[in-house]
């Protein structure tokens, strides 16, 4: 192996990833003093937070009455009764502070008559505990909110002196003989230098994995950088098999036509013209959760009611909207149906089509942003010195399904967790740790058998097969034998990393390497994803199982924990947090409310 040298930095806290979560989390660790880093792949404006459109959800009762109460409570039928109940707590009551900290940075929200926050409709936000009608709690940018959150925070984040290193690609996590994180060993891809980075707590912020589908409203970035590292460290991932569909991806492309659209009057049609959601969702329609209105609209599909020549995507109506609202509040999907469909949405319906958009799984942690690494005997044990926030985590408030418009807002609740634990946790006068050296010379092995692989597989070719395989037998339905042949075609794939080529052995802007170690990391996510299908036998929000149409609560209402080593992957399961952290006495919520029940709209 070529020997790589390495500059060292220490810090009180390593930020990897600078999307919402992670800027939100650099912002309150540099709040609060502590010498903070920020390592990103890409330009921290280009995270995919950018691509978020529709907004943000808080209770701010600024369009009409709400409760954060009736916030969780939607949150808890969302997520099918798998999230844990501690974490969706935090997230409701926490969710309006955290908004009007974003008004306070500067975040440009959209706003009322009155000069309140813009709020409009989201799919599965009710009242009244899921009694009352829809609710406007979705706080709006226009249809640019993501691109609104991140600007802001990447410029308060510098005002704080967060440093940040950007275009850096993390590598490995640097463990602890006693399983504890000590840092981060990272390239820098415009001159090829390697970096250590020393931290006292490293948060790791890399969003989802999106990218192991052929067709996925995610960026090219998402390969699930942090699971993969995760995995790599024999630490476990959570509920991996919870993969959702966003109902309105532009048929073709992928592109995102944000839920904001149905939320401001857009409607979904067949091909006879029908507006089918009324008879899947009677009350909320169009505005029933994700998983509900994709799997409606595949059901339309294969009956025969599907639109096009070949009969196989559905229409998004807009153009009854005056143009004048439509340019006020969708401007974005505006400019890219155009782009991508052809289509003046003032006058014709988008093609659309159920497309991956979010990952519910992830590296398991409390609500404080810990990273778990569950046993028998402590099922939320804490691994020191790691965090996880945002998609990449797994808190886990989105459980089996998440509500639109609850990622931003998870993303900003936990980065700001994060950093109120961190402010306790890190003992500002320890000192910094020192990464073994067997780590480092470990993980710039690998590095090194990836840059000079001469097998005979290119990586975009087994990528593509990966994704493939993902997108036909990890879909919208599952059937026992499409996951079982899922598992055993992933499985293959995952062997065949061993004959990976790369072609390129430069180490300055090498997108070769960086797009092949991407793929060691996308290879895992997507293996936990078809063996935790596979193997939960009932059907329970975006995990539609056809053999086991029912939610089996007494069985399945338990959290799939997922340990891979290699193509070998290892499954047990750890129990869902059913106590809320308030009582109704405190002004908490009344656990009878949230009692799982049959989950219709
Ligand atoms: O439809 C959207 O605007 C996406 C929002 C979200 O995923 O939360």
């Amino acid at each position: 192996m070529a020997a790589y040298e390495y500059e060292t930095h220490d810090y009180d806290v390593v930020v990897v990833g600078a999307g919402g979560a992670g800027l939100r989390a650099t912002l309150g660790m540099a709040e609060q003093g502590l010498r903070t880093a920020c390592i990103s792949k890409v330009f921290p404006t280009r995270s995919h937070t950018v691509a978020a459109q529709g907004g943000i959800a808080a209770s701010l009762s600024n369009m009409g009455p709400d409760h954060w109460q009736w916030h969780m409570y939607d949150t808890v039928k969302g997520s099918d009764w798998l999230g844990d109940t501690d974490a969706m707590e935090y997230l409701a009551r926490e969710a309006p502070k955290a908004v009007y900290e974003l008004e306070h940075y500067g975040v440009p929200f959209s706003r009322t008559e009155e000069g309140k926050i813009y709020q409009r409709p989201f799919g599965g936000h009710t009242t009244e505990f899921g009694e009352g009608p829809p609710v406007q709690r979705t706080c709006a940018a226009a249809d640019r909110t993501g691109h609104a959150i991140l600007h802001t925070l990447y410029g308060q984040s510098l005002k704080q002196k967060a440093e940040f290193y950007i275009e850096y690609f993390a590598i490995d996590l640097l463990m602890s003989e006693d399983g504890r994180c000590e840092g981060v060993l990272c390239w820098k891809l415009d001159d090829g230098t390697m970096h250590v980075f020393a931290a006292k707590m490293v948060v790791l912020a890399t969003g989802g994995y999106g990218r192991a589908y052929f067709s996925a409203t995610s960026a090219h970035t998402c390969t699930g950088d942090g699971g993969g590292m995760v995995a790599r460290a024999g630490l476990p991932l959570q509920d991996m098999e919870f993969v959702q569909f966003h109902p309105t991806g532009i048929y073709g492309s992928g592109c995102l036509i944000t839920e904001g659209a149905r939320g401001e009057g857009g409607y979904l049609t067949n091909s006879e013209g029908e507006r089918f959601m009324e008879r899947y969702a009677p009350t909320y329609k169009d505005l029933a959760p994700r998983d509900y209105v994709s799997r409606s609209m595949t059901m339309e599909i294969r009956e025969g009611r599907g639109v096009g020549p070949d009969g196989d995507h559905i229409h998004l109506n807009l153009n009854h909207l005056p143009a004048e609202a439509l340019a006020e509040r969708l401007p974005g999907i505006s400019e890219s149906a155009k782009i991508f469909a052809g289509v003046d949405v003032t006058k014709e319906p988008i093609p659309v089509l159920p497309t991956v958009h979010y990952n519910m799984g992830g590296i398991p942690t409390n609500y404080f942003g810990e990273v778990l690494n569950p046993t028998e005997e402590d099922p939320n044990a804490v691994v020191p010195g790691l965090m996880a926030v945002g998609e990449a985590g797994c808190a886990s408030v989105h459980g089996a399904n998440r509500l639109g418009s609850n990622s931003l807002i998870d993303l900003v609740v936990f980065g700001r967790a994060a950093a109120i634990r961190a402010g306790s946790v890190v003992d500002r006068d320890s000192a910094i740790p020192t990464p073994r050296t067997s780590e480092i010379e470990k993980s710039f092995e690998r590095f090194d058998a990836l840059r000079h692989a001469d097998g005979a597989t290119p990586t975009a070719e087994l990528r593509l097969e990966m994704q493939k395989a993902m997108q036909e037998d990890a879909a919208v339905f599952r059937t026992d034998k499409t996951l079982k042949e899922g598992v055993d075609k992933m499985t293959a794939i995952a062997g065949k990393m061993a004959d990976i080529k790369v072609t390129d052995r430069s180490l300055v802007w090498n997108s070769d390497l960086m797009e092949t170690l991407e793929l060691t990391n996308l290879m895992p996510n997507a293996l936990a994803t078809i063996v935790g299908a596979e193997a939960r036998k009932e059907s329970r929000g975006a995990h539609a199982h056809e053999d086991y149409p029912e939610r089996d609560d007494a069985e399945w209402r338990k959290h799939t924990i997922t340990r891979i080593d290699g193509a070998k992957v290892d499954l047990s399961y750890r129990p869902v947090i059913t106590a809320p952290l308030t009582t109704e006495a405190e002004g908490g919520i009344n656990e009878a409310r949230i009692a799982p029940k049959k989950r219709t709209f």
